[in-house]
């Protein structure tokens, strides 16, 4: 049972870890509750998820993709699912921070090696990676992962 203070929580967390960001992208958001807990906190908010039924809040009802156009500073994601990897590669393609609290795997992998997976894959990337935890039960520990300084961007390129 996932707890319902998280997303008061991770939005929170996510301005104090990018207290700079003044757009994020909310990614696999379901009804909106991160979105309205974060715009509460003066962002400017979009969620992706396909459901049609959900909050009063900027909504794309489509899935996330690599393609989408970036209009983010940081990227998030409670519980994200199939979507989770797709936020630390998009982080990297678009040299913007992400938050991630990732729950179930895209593969069938088990939390802890799914944990791992992410940072190693966040590392490979060149993103700085560290891990966190949300004071909640169940699935609670948070990726965050920034741009490196010493990466070039790909406008330098
Ligand atoms: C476990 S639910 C979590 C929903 C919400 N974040 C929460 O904590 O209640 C996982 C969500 O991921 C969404 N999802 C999976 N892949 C996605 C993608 N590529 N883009 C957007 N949403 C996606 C599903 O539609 C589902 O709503």
């Amino acid at each position: 049972m996932a707890d319902k203070r998280r997303f008061d929580l991770f939005a929170a967390f996510v301005t104090q870890h990018f207290p700079a960001a003044q757009r994020a992208f909310d990614i696999a958001g379901g009804m909106g509750k991160l979105n309205a807990a974060l715009t509460t906190r003066g962002l400017d908010v979009l969620t992706f998820d396909k459901r049609w039924k959900h909050d009063d809040v900027q909504y794309a009802q489509r899935l996330f993709t690599l393609a989408e156009p970036c209009a983010c500073d940081v990227v998030v994601g409670m519980h994200p699912d199939g979507a989770t990897r797709i936020i630390v590669e998009y982080a990297h393609k678009h040299r913007v921070g992400f938050a991630i609290v990732p729950c179930c795997s895209d593969n069938g992998m088990p939390y802890k090696p799914w944990m791992r997976h992410l940072a190693e894959l966040g590392t490979s990337l060149g993103l700085e990676v560290a891990e966190h935890a949300l004071p909640m039960i169940g699935r609670a520990r948070v990726l965050v992962g920034r741009p490196s300084l010493r990466e070039p961007s790909p406008r330098d390129q």
